[in-house]
């Protein structure tokens, strides 16, 4: 029985898990730690040493120091870091450097946040509480491609989809956790939602678990 209030909110790039996660832990005053974050410094850093992201030695290397503070940089959230990101998560070593951190946040007493695409499933499969935040790949990409605009990057809406569909591939697709939702999750699509409808559904869904957690400790 896990003893922390766990909210794991799992999904595909640019499904709007990250505005959900940061809203829930404003919301409930937890941490929320957005894990993409961690395969993008990876990502990041293997290609900045001059290694490739598909060198599992290189990048497994770079997972193992990684530090807390390295999480600030602004060129993580970039078009290309989201790739490298993708590229380095594939590696079963990187994905078991990264594992002890994210269980050591969701470890914090009161709990916390983690969002990502094997929270649900392999971080913390004991959550008290799972979303699986999904959209079509259109309107995730048309997100991204926002997004990326605001950011001052210049890239056609095309790219960012066919982006997407890579991204979805080859993080589904992978040996090591595959993104899925947990068995146990719940789905909240989010294609037809504005912000204030998917963070009010899953609002509710977390209180519903919240309750059921409650009564089971
Ligand atoms: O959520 P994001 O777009 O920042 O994630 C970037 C990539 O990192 C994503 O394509 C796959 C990988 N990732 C992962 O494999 N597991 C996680 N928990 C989070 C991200």
């Amino acid at each position: 029985m896990i003893r922390s209030f766990v909210v794991a909110v799992d999904g595909p790039a640019a499904s709007g898990k990250g505005t959900v996660a940061t809203w829930l832990g404003r919301e409930l005053g937890l941490p929320v730690l957005d894990t993409g974050l961690l395969y993008r410094a990876v990502g990041i850093l293997t290609d900045r040493a001059g290694d490739s992201p598909d060198d599992a030695t290189a990048a497994t290397a770079v997972a193992g120091q990684l530090s807390a503070d390295q999480l600030d940089d602004p060129g993580l959230r970039t078009r290309a870091a989201g790739e490298l990101a993708s590229r380095v998560a594939v590696h079963a070593g990187v994905r078991a450097a990264l594992l002890d951190f994210q269980r050591a946040f969701a470890g914090q007493p009161g709990g916390a946040v983690l969002d990502g695409r094997d929270i649900g499933t392999v971080i913390c499969p004991e959550a008290p509480a799972k979303l699986y935040v999904t959209a079509t790949a259109e309107v995730r990409a048309e997100r991204r491609w926002k997004q990326l605009k605001g950011q001052g990057e210049t890239v056609a809406y095309g790219d960012v989809l066919a982006d997407i569909h890579r991204r979805d591939a080859r993080d589904g697709g992978r040996d090591t956790a595959p993104m899925k939702a947990a068995a146990d999750a719940v789905l909240l699509d989010t294609t037809e939602m504005t912000i204030e409808h998917a963070t009010d559904a899953a609002r509710r869904i977390v209180e519903a678990a919240r309750a059921l957690w409650e009564t089971s400790k």
